[in-house]
């Protein structure tokens, strides 16, 4: 069918005709129709390349003036990267020196929307390509990584829901901050006031007692001020919570979890990976069990490495680098004093000084990816623990509730997904692995 009468068509018509990138390169042979965005284009006096891009793949066109009508070899010029739009039909060969191993010889091409100079070019400011976010995120870095982490989640949730898990829905407005009053996101909520959700785990926590395995895959929001690689203020967290689980069995379902998630992806995005400059093989090796490392070990490593820390002192960001910059596995850094930890810590009968509580550190300097613990499950101890923790009982009045009604011994973790794209995909910052980026200096686009 010649383009024209292609084009002439409804769009549900079209999409029958029009075939994806990848079909073509996987097998590059005879009479193609593509449509797609311009990728790259230039041109010389007789023969004209537009790489053109469609979602699926790049695939390189070559248009010589001889074999196209006059005027489709004068609306070539100009053609803009990103922002121009063609359809075309030629035929599909393998081309060795071609990017993808195929190329397209065209006969017919239609520019469908010329557009303006992208505004976007190569090595561009880290800001610009946040002030642009809108227009960047169609990059194919930007596109690829939005596919690895639907993939991420997409192997969480299979190797969850082959566990018997369900999906539950917690609300994100909420009046019971989870993870401290101080950086909570305050909400004008008609006369009153309302917090945005720091995490699903507390209704989770209550919902166990009908399904007892399952997850929450939702926003969190903190009002976190941290400029760092690895904070951001609206994060997307993998949020399991199981009944009958305690401390060991809680770090078991996460090391298999990551080790699951490491080996599909390893295997099932290979060329995705090498192009983040990440072997593959790096995630075939992950292998479950992870070390343990108590609190108080990891004081004697840092103290040995000539870091002046002491017992109460938190383990931030520098120091978790020191932990793990030589690792190539993940570890589990375990049993933290109770004075800094949530309030919702089941205190660790080994040595009540601390919680039974596991930060995951990922390898190569990356840090914390999953925190988790035993929650507290006794009434009287919940009650106790959050008069310390300087907590108004009366406000999680709800939550303590759950405590006098049919309670159990239960854990759960919450995964940040934008930290393990980064640690999987060797990217320079969380902001990477979100669509719109949420800091403290940045709310737009
Ligand atoms: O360690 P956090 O604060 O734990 C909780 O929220 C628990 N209620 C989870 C639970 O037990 N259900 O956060 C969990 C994970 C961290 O390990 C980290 O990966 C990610 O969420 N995270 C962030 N990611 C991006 N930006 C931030 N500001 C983050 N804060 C935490
Ligand atoms: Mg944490």
């Amino acid at each position: 069918m010649d383009l024209k009468t292609i084009l002439s068509k409804p769009l549900k018509e079209q999409a029958k005709i029009f075939g994806l990138v990848k079909h073509v390169l996987a097998n590059p042979v005879g009479e193609v129709a593509l449509r797609g965005w311009v990728y790259r284009a230039r041109g010389s006096t007789n023969m004209f390349f537009v790489v053109i891009k469609d979602g699926s793949g790049i695939i390189q066109c070559t248009v010589s003036k001889d074999s196209v009508p006059e005027p489709v070899w004068k609306s070539l010029e100009p053609l803009y990267p990103e922002s121009s739009v063609v359809a075309l039909t030629g035929v599909a060969k393998k081309d060795e020196r071609a990017p993808g191993g195929a190329e397209i010889q065209v006969k017919d091409l239609q520019v469908l929307f010329r557009g303006e100079p992208f505004p976007i070019g190569k090595d561009q400011s880290i800001e610009l390509l946040l002030d642009k976010r809108h227009l960047w995120v169609r990059s194919q870095k930007m596109a690829d990584v939005f596919k690895f982490k639907h993939e991420l989640m997409k192997a969480c949730r299979e190797y969850l829901d082959s566990l018997g898990f369900i999906e539950v829905q917690p609300p994100l407005f909420t009046v019971s901050a989870c993870e401290g009053g101080a950086e909570v996101f305050e909400v004008k909520y008609f006369d009153r006031t309302a917090y945005l959700s720091q995490s699903g785990q507390l209704y989770s926590e209550a919902m166990i007692s009908g399904n007892p395995l399952v997850y929450v895959f939702a926003p969190s929001f903190r009002s976190d001020p941290s400029r760092t690689p690895r904070h951001l203020t609206e994060f997307w967290q993998m949020e399991p919570e199981m009944a009958w689980y305690d401390f060991d069995m809680n770090l078991e379902l996460q090391e298999n979890l990551v080790q699951y998630f490491c080996h599909k992806l390893g295997k099932e995005q290979a060329e995705l990976l090498k192009r983040f400059g990440r072997d593959p093989q790096d995630l075939l090796n992950i292998k479950a069990p992870f070390d343990r490392m108590t609190y108080e070990t990891a004081l004697d490593v840092l103290q040995k490495k000539g870091v002046k820390i002491k017992w109460g002192d938190g383990i931030g960001l520098d120091e978790e680098k020191i932990l793990v910059q030589e690792n190539k596995q993940p570890i589990f850094l375990i049993n933290l004093p109770k004075e800094i930890r949530a309030f919702y810590m089941k205190i660790n009968p080994q040595d009540p000084r601390t919680v039974l509580d596991g930060d995951l550190l990922a390898p190569e300097g990356i840090g914390e990816i999953i925190g988790g613990s035993e929650r507290v499950s006794d009434y009287s101890e919940l009650i106790e623990r959050m008069k310390i923790a300087g907590l108004n009982p009366k406000d999680y009045e709800w939550f303590t509730d759950l405590r006098k009604y049919g309670t159990v011994p239960h854990s759960g973790f919450g995964m940040g997904s934008e930290r393990i794209c980064r640690w999987l995909l060797k990217l320079d910052s969380v902001k990477d692995a979100i669509p719109f980026p949420r800091t403290m200096n940045r709310l737009a686009p």
